[in-house]
């Protein structure tokens, strides 16, 4: 159990603090019909956001992020992002709630599992009741998330991300995916 104020924020612990890498790759689609890599460098913070009960049964632990990625050739924002992590206490149950600036919002759930590292793994489809996406109609009909699968490594000092999105875009379907690699900062 690791406690922090009193909370009890079990494999979001780690989480919480500054982190920032320079590693990243990011595929992206282009209007025609090829593959964008954009290096990027980035930054994210995750605080505590304290506990939540719902209906007087279920209690999550929470904490909130922001991230901001930029490209390394230009440092121009090509990606942000806020959100929440979220824990089921007792449970190995976990949540991941984000929006992006384009319309768009996703709940995906999943599992975390601990044994030499902490293994956050959460998905969620457009078409999930359960852990859905939803977004703009302008999203919806010219480039459409269609499922959002996410692997998230905390080892110490260190954070890894591996995520894919396919996208129904330009008349093709595209695995928009994102590779990255933190640290903490002091
Ligand atoms: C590190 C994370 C991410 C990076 C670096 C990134 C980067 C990019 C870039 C460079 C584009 C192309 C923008 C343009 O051509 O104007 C793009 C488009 C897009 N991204 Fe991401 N993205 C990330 C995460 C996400 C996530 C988590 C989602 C959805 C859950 C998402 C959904 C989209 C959508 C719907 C588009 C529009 C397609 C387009 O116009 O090209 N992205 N992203």
């Amino acid at each position: 159990m690791q406690t922090l104020n009193s909370i009890d924020y079990g494999p979001l612990a780690g989480l919480i603090g500054v982190w920032s890498g320079n590693k990243g790759k990011d595929l992206s689609p282009e209007a025609d019909g090829t593959t964008e890599l954009n290096e990027y460098y980035e930054t994210i913070v995750f605080t505590e956001a304290g506990e939540t009960s719902n209906a007087e049964e279920e209690v999550l632990s929470a904490v909130q992020y922001t991230q901001k990625v930029q490209r390394i050739s230009s440092d121009k924002v090509i990606h942000q992002e806020v959100g929440y992590w979220l824990w089921e206490q007792g449970t190995d149950n976990v949540i991941h709630s984000l929006t992006i600036p384009r319309g768009l919002c996703v709940l995906a759930g999943g599992k975390v599992v601990t044994k030499n590292a902490t293994v956050f793994d959460v998905e969620a489809s457009f078409d999930s009741e359960q852990w859905p996406i939803t977004q703009s109609v302008f999203l919806q009909k010219k480039a459409m998330t269609k499922t959002f699968k996410q692997k998230m490594t905390l080892s110490g000092d260190k954070l890894q991300y591996s995520q894919h999105m396919l996208l129904e875009i330009y008349g093709n379907s595209f695995d928009h995916n994102d590779n990255s690699s933190l640290r903490r900062q002091p």
